[in-house]
């Protein structure tokens, strides 16, 4: 068997702008709706606030300071051989109350700034658009994604980035995991996602405003790939979904129907994303729920000519579902994953568990099922390091990622999926999206800051540094 993966693939890691830039009020940036989320810890929920707040520590305001480092950090990265770098616009830097009819000159002048140094040191920027950073202002004005007009300024938004860096990017993402939006059990995700506050929704209205929210992304996000194209004609624009593998716990077909049933959590929006209309099970679904969606004439026009290029998604874990009652539930990693315990898995110290094989599941199921490229851009292990004389020993990060390597080799070699690369979460340790943490680290570079922001900012590079230097230099032959 071949076992190297080809020349071309995309080799690197993926970060957010409000979980490295900080810079939060600097250079003409707006306020974000990260910007007033306070740090928590361990699956606690994040409390949002409706504006920044002196004595309370809001973790995206400094970060890793990645907007004055970033010349440095590229070249840890470099050093490494990174391909591809992901990293988000703020949409703040651009446009900072997300309605002016004009850009920021000086954020827009940032990112050019980053591209051209990514560009020089040869790695290839994947930019997402909007990655849990939405302007605040347009939550506190508009009500957030529940409001049409949003479409607007997102696309207003969309191709002022799409003309100023035309040449520089042509790896685009609309909006990041774009199916946290529905996940209302855990407040903070709708929030980040669509600017909904869901406590303050009556619940029997709550679905309605989640797929209102939803049909206004999706034609933000068509409407968005059309321009792109129409710009450039050589962009390549993804989706960005969160794909969690699910099992049924038990071969009682009963389980299997429910599992079936809750698919839509992972396919859902892809589906409207990359085949361009609303599939039959979400239609029955919005009928059986008294959800009327928003449709305008022109609507499903947009969606249909607005599919996505390429797949993207984050993995990391994988839940197990059952209709039997009696078993015990996974009260570990709160509203992210649903279901009960896999006796057959281990978990993360935030309580995700680490499931290898099921990425190899997820790249065929999702290949299978839209036969468009797809692109990994989220995968890793956050977990505590401890720096013991000047050196951190992580092989259980090593451990990790090798064996999703693996995986996903199997997945393009065995089993002939295609997949454009490879960008494993938060290279350089940066905030945790869900608790605000620093102690979750997902680096191959440490950081020194706290969980509120004090200590010296070095960089360190870990044990798993060099494991993924050389897994890249191999094409993935030592792994
Ligand atoms: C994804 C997000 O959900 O998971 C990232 O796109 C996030 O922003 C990553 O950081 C890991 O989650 P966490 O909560 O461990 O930072």
């Amino acid at each position: 068997m071949n076992n190297k993966l080809s020349d071309n693939f995309l080799w690197g890691g993926a970060l957010a702008a409000h979980q490295c830039e900080g810079a939060w009020n600097v250079d003409g940036k707006g306020i974000s709706v990260s910007d007033v989320l306070a740090v928590s810890s361990h699956n606690k929920d994040r409390k949002i606030y409706r504006k920044p707040q002196n004595d309370v520590y809001f973790p995206s305001h400094k970060a890793i300071d990645f907007y004055h480092t970033y010349k440095s950090d590229l070249k840890l990265f470099k050093e490494m051989g990174f391909k591809a770098l992901r990293v988000s616009i703020a949409w703040t830097r651009i446009y900072p109350n997300g309605d002016e009819d004009t850009p920021n000159e000086k954020g827009l002048q940032f990112y050019d700034n980053l591209f051209d140094e990514m560009n020089k040191l040869e790695i290839v920027p994947v930019v997402t658009l909007n990655h849990n950073d939405m302007p605040l202002n347009l939550v506190k004005k508009y009500g957030g994604w529940q409001n049409r007009k949003l479409i607007k300024f997102f696309v207003h938004y969309a191709k002022t980035v799409f003309s100023r860096y035309k040449g520089k990017v042509k790896y685009w993402m609309t909006f990041n995991e774009i199916n946290h939006l529905s996940k209302v059990n855990y407040e903070i995700l709708p929030y980040l996602s669509g600017g909904i506050y869901v406590n303050q929704i009556e619940k029997k209205n709550l679905k309605q405003v989640v797929y209102t929210s939803l049909h206004h992304q999706f034609l933000a996000s068509a409407l968005a790939v059309i321009s792109a194209h129409e710009i450039d004609s050589s962009n390549m624009v993804g989706n960005m979904t969160a794909f969690i593998m699910q099992y049924s716990a038990t071969s009682n077909p009963k389980d299997y129907l429910f599992l079936m049933q809750n698919e839509y959590k992972n396919y859902f929006c892809t589906d409207v994303q990359a085949r361009g209309y609303y599939p039959n099970y979400a239609k029955k679904y919005f009928e059986r729920n008294n959800i009327n969606i928003p449709i305008k004439k022109g609507d499903l026009d947009i969606l249909r000519k607005g599919t996505v290029d390429y797949i993207s998604f984050s993995y990391y874990m994988s839940e197990t579902l059952t209709t039997d009652k009696s078993l015990p539930k996974n009260k570990a990693a709160k509203g992210i994953l649903n279901g009960v315990d896999n006796p057959y898995l281990k978990k993360s110290e935030w309580g995700w568990t680490v499931d290898p094989i099921g990425l190899r599941l997820v790249m065929n199921h999702i290949y299978d099922r839209y036969q468009k490229p797809i692109f990994i851009v989220e995968n890793g292990l956050g977990a505590e390091d401890k720096v013991v004389n000047g050196k951190i020993h992580d092989n259980y990060r090593i451990d990790y990622l090798k064996k999703h390597i693996e995986s996903m080799k199997e997945a393009i070699i065995l089993d002939g999926v295609d997949c454009l690369g490879y960008l494993s979460w938060g290279p350089i340790d940066i905030v945790s999206a869900s608790t605000g943490e620093m102690k979750k680290k997902y680096g191959y570079i440490f950081v020194d800051y706290n969980d509120q922001g004090e200590g010296t900012g070095k960089r360190i590079k870990k044990d798993s540094f060099e494991w993924y230097k050389k897994v890249i230099e191999s094409k993935g032959v030592i792994l």
